[in-house]
């Protein structure tokens, strides 16, 4: 069975909300990846319902995840867009290496924690699974490298930990360097967007206030609106990067600033040392929507109007995932010893 050397496994979730994070952290990388790798990029269903979703609301997130990789660049056609519940390969395999990762390993993992909450004994048995069927999710296909934002290095920390430990432990059976120890990939100026109410917590899908995240769904009235309300403090921009150390907000927009610009935010400080933000803020409004409005449009557009485009590519994906995980899968049942 041959080894691919550059393979690209990632996933986003279809829990709603899709924000500027998911974008500047995850999919505009997987965009770039496309020429240099094959890449298989997955609406991980089985992930989002490890807390209850409503089942309308989440063919309707399904469909606008795939839209969002779609109207960002991804081609369907050249690389392989599906939703993980597709794939039986995913679970299946999720449950061998359930077998392989130990219980103390996933007792570390710190979004399990945030996401339990104080009332663990009522999360579900999948939330504390949830890093070994992303592990799953990536050998699968063997994939070599995994572009995601920095929330998830911990997480695939672990998938390394589980395709080491199998290849450990099947050696002597013929399943030495079986699966590749896959690359995270935390790329570029903004890998952990924070919210715009507060500089300090993560921007995210949960977050009860729509201000503190900048959503596939806005307008570009509400784009420019979210970035002039954006929590900053009274200081000017400094000169460099350290004058944004304990200026959570301002260094917030700065990142944002670069991730679009395709500047560093040194790059982007040596242009705006010295401004205020009432100078700064409608220049990144302005760039914002530049750079984004006409991606979100496109979205809307296919799914309002091409529901049915998007169904084709999931069910063309999955057939297409199913020829490379499935010999895989079949291989790892073989090591194991089932017959
Ligand atoms: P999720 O929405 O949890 O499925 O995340 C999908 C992708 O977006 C993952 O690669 C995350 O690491 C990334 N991501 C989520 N939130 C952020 C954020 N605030 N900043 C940067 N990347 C993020
Ligand atoms: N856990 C990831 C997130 O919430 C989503 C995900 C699931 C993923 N499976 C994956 C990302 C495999 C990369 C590779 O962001």
């Amino acid at each position: 069975m041959d080894q691919p050397r550059n393979r690209v496994f990632s996933g986003v979730q279809p829990t709603g909300n899709l924000h500027l994070g998911n974008y500047l952290g995850a999919i505009r990388h997987f965009v770039a990846l496309q020429d240099t790798h094959e890449c298989i990029y997955c609406v991980v269903d089985l992930h989002a319902i490890t807390v209850w979703q409503d089942p309308k609301e989440l063919a309707a997130n399904t469909r606008e995840v795939t839209a969002a990789y779609i109207a960002a660049g991804v081609d369907p056609k050249k690389h392989i867009i599906f939703n993980q519940s597709k794939v039986a390969a995913h679970a299946e395999l999720a449950w061998i290496l359930d077998c392989t990762a130990r219980i103390g390993w996933l007792n570390r993992m710190t979004q399990f924690k945030e996401k339990a909450g104080k009332d663990r004994e009522q999360a579900s048995v999948g939330l504390y699974n949830y890093p070994v069927l992303m592990a799953a999710d990536i050998l699968a296909y063997r994939s070599t490298h995994v572009p995601v934002g920095e929330d998830q290095k911990q997480h695939l920390e672990l998938a390394r930990d589980v395709a080491k430990k199998f290849n450990n432990d099947y050696a002597e059976f013929g399943g030495q360097d079986f699966f590749p120890l896959p690359e995270p990939l935390i790329l570029g100026a903004a890998t952990r967007v924070m919210s715009l109410r507060d500089g300090t917590k993560k921007m995210s899908k949960s977050d009860p206030s729509d201000n503190s995240r900048i959503t596939f769904n806005d307008s570009p009235e509400a784009i420019a609106q979210k970035i002039r309300k954006a929590q900053t403090d009274p200081d000017p921009l400094p000169e460099t990067v350290e004058g944004l150390e304990g200026r959570a907000g301002a260094d917030n927009l700065v990142g944002i600033y670069a991730a679009l610009s395709g500047q560093t935010k040194d790059e982007v400080l040596a242009e705006f040392r010295g401004a205020q933000f009432s100078v700064f803020k409608p220049r990144l409004a302005d760039l914002a929507v530049d750079k984004l409005s006409p991606m979100m449009a496109e979205m809307q557009r296919m799914l309002h109007n091409d529901q049915g485009y998007l169904d084709q590519v999931l069910a063309d994906g999955a057939a297409r995932a199913r020829v490379i995980a499935d010999p895989i899968v079949a291989r790892v049942k073989e090591l194991v010893g089932f017959i």
